[in-house]
């Protein structure tokens, strides 16, 4: 949650902070602000909401003068989403401003400190106590007062600092929270995320726990907690300027759907080699596979819902149990794991704080970990064991698609590269990778097959509820759906398993109740059909998923919304795209924000 950037050079600094954070907004979007120090004088402007009140506060930057500063856009934690409590800070002395992404757990005791010690408090953020530690401990060397001041922090910080006695020098420091910096000529950066910097530089330096960095515009200096000076490897950020751009699309969320087929492509293809599915990054686990006893599958939000879809192939295939857990959940359930264990830690952004903090406790407890995700360099890749990246660029909607469906497609290939390691991939391992290989296609079929999705959002957008039933692989996909059109159109939706119906849900239904039914899956076709017929007969509209030859559901149903035919085993990653179109239109004929929904931000880096 927040993002944060800091720029030192010769440009004026404030419109490429501002740039910077609109690249971050999807991070956080109630309040914003920038600190520019032109000389030895800092300025600061800050607004409530969003980055575009800051432009326009700013004269989109051309008001505030200087060449070096940071900035951050917020998604409060500690604190209303005032001007107050909107960052920058500053300290009493005025000397230091500072941006912090993340949270200090200790800040009450340490404020109550600091208030004993005289210091005044401006605002109610946890982020304040920082900026008076840092005046407190200042006796003309920043990079010491860093030091003593990260000393005294517990929790999650990315920090952005500038001093006005150090006229062109930015501070970055970093200890749970994403934090890279951005080599440029005669200009320096740092950014919560690589998106803020591709418009300025592909080089980059991923900052780790407990190091910090003294950048102008010349050099970056990175030292150790200890404040050793050390030497980090620059890396290269493959994607271009485009992919974190809108590209014609009106959102992020529908650009990203529609990169679905490229990006599932790109997680699946390299990683096919003469016929066989090759992880390259898991050597090391091959030998320790024949030990594994239980899979335990742990994520949150859609991220956890992909887990669900994986599951299946997974233990169809190795004929290991699979566990899904929430991360939430898991972190505090005195876990019956150890090491026969395989954890699978799912995330989009590498940065969940639940999903680490579950990773944590399954370490500590024995169990290899091997992290599925997106974002290169994040705290969970540098954190397992193994890490499988997926590859699926940038995404910015702050409600996943691509990540979601890359997620699953790492989780199928797992799933047939653990079997065939352990000898129990039978026979028709070739066509089940051809499956695989088709995917990207008949993802782009699914786009192709349903012109009649923003005609159904019509006849949906004002419904009270929404109702996702399906069973087992379908299942686990109406978790998804539902998930997607609650976060975007505020529409109440609810998935449940089909074969629940009886046990209660089915009260809820009555006369024009939209069910949306996945009929994907023919193990349990006939079921769901079953499931449709007594909703219809108590009043429900029936939308149903399915493909296009199957007469008895389409006959059944009210609406359809088609998938292309595929083995269901492979076919969440098919399934789910009608359904975030649905989403889609649905949150766009309600006027909604469908790229930053309300209440939520892109990376939840807090409990
Ligand atoms: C929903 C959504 C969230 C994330 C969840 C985990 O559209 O995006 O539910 O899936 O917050 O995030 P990551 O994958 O970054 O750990």
């Amino acid at each position: 949650m927040c993002g944060i950037v800091g720029f030192t050079g010769k440009q004026s600094a404030a419109p490429i902070l501002l740039d910077g954070l609109k690249k971050l907004e999807y991070r956080g979007y109630d309040s914003a602000g920038i600190a520019v120090m032109d000389g030895n004088t800092i300025s600061v402007s800050k607004v409530r909401g969003r980055i575009a009140n800051l432009c326009e506060k700013t004269g989109d930057g051309a008001s505030v003068p200087g060449s070096t500063g940071i900035g951050h856009t917020r998604w409060a934690t500690h604190g209303a989403p005032t001007e107050e409590n909107a960052h920058p800070h500053l300290s009493n002395d005025g000397r230091f401003a500072v941006v912090h992404n993340g949270i200090i757990e200790n800040y009450m005791a340490l404020r109550e400190e600091l208030i004993r010690d005289g210091y005044r408090f401006q605002s109610e953020t946890d982020t304040e106590v920082i900026v008076h530690l840092i005046e407190m401990y200042y006796r003309g060397n920043v990079r010491d007062a860093l030091i003593k001041t990260a000393n005294r922090l517990r929790g999650s910080y990315a920090l952005g600092v500038i001093c006005s006695e150090e006229p062109g020098r930015i501070y970055a420091v970093r200890e749970a929270s994403p934090l890279i910096l951005g080599i440029g000529m005669e200009e320096n950066f740092f950014a919560s995320d690589v998106t803020a910097l591709v418009n300025h530089t592909r080089n980059v330096v991923y900052l780790e726990d407990g190091e910090f960095a003294e950048l102008s515009g010349d050099e970056i200096r990175i030292f150790d907690c200890t404040g050793r000076e050390i030497n980090k490897k620059a890396s290269r950020i493959s994607w271009d300027v485009q992919a974190a751009e809108k590209g014609g699309y009106d959102h992020f969320m529908l650009k990203e759907i529609m990169e679905q087929p490229a990006a599932v492509k790109a997680a699946i293809a390299p990683r096919i080699k003469n016929g066989k599915i090759d992880f390259d990054e898991l050597g090391g686990l091959v030998s320790e596979l024949p030990e594994i006893r239980k899979i335990v599958i742990t994520a949150c939000g859609s991220a956890y819902y992909a887990g669900c879809a994986g599951k299946y192939a997974l233990e169809r295939l190795c004929r290991i149990p699979v566990e899904t857990q929430l991360a939430s959940e898991l972190r505090y359930s005195d876990p019956l794991i150890d090491g026969s264990t395989l954890l699978i830690v799912i995330s989009q952004s590498g940065e969940t704080a639940d999903t680490i903090a579950a990773m944590k406790e399954c370490k500590s407890r024995g169990a290899r970990t091997l992290a599925v995700v997106n974002v290169v360099g994040s705290s969970i890749a540098s954190l397992a064991d193994y890490t499988v990246y997926t590859w699926a660029g940038p995404e910015i909607a702050v409600a996943t698609t691509k990540g979601y469906t890359t997620q699953i497609s790492v989780l199928y290939m797992l799933a047939l590269f653990f079997a065939e390691r352990l000898g129990r991939l039978g026979e028709d391992a070739g066509g089940l990778i051809g499956q695989l290989q088709a995917l990207p296609r008949r993802i782009q079929q699914a786009i192709d097959m349903n012109p009649s999705i923003p005609a159904l959002a019509m006849k949906y957008h004002e419904s009270r509820a929404l109702f996702f039933i399906g069973r087992n692989t379908d299942y686990a996909v109406a978790l998804e759906g539902a998930l997607k059109m609650k976060e975007i159109s505020y529409l109440h939706a609810e998935a449940y398993a089909a074969g629940e119906l009886k046990h209660g849900t089915i009260a809820l239904i009555e006369e024009h109740q939209p069910v949306i039914a996945l009929c994907c899956n023919p193990s349990v076709m006939e079921k769901t059909l079953s499931n449709i017929v007594e909703v219809k007969s108590r009043g429900a509209e029936v939308l149903a998923l399915t493909f296009r030859n199957n007469h008895k559901i389409l006959s059944a149903a009210d609406d359809l919304l088609f998938i292309p035919d595929a083995d269901a085993l492979f076919s969440a990653v098919i399934e789910i795209v009608p359904l975030q179109l649905l989403a889609y239109y649905v949150a766009k004929a309600n006027g909604c924000d469908i790229d930053k929904p309300k209440n939520l931000a892109k990376s939840v880096t807090v409990e």
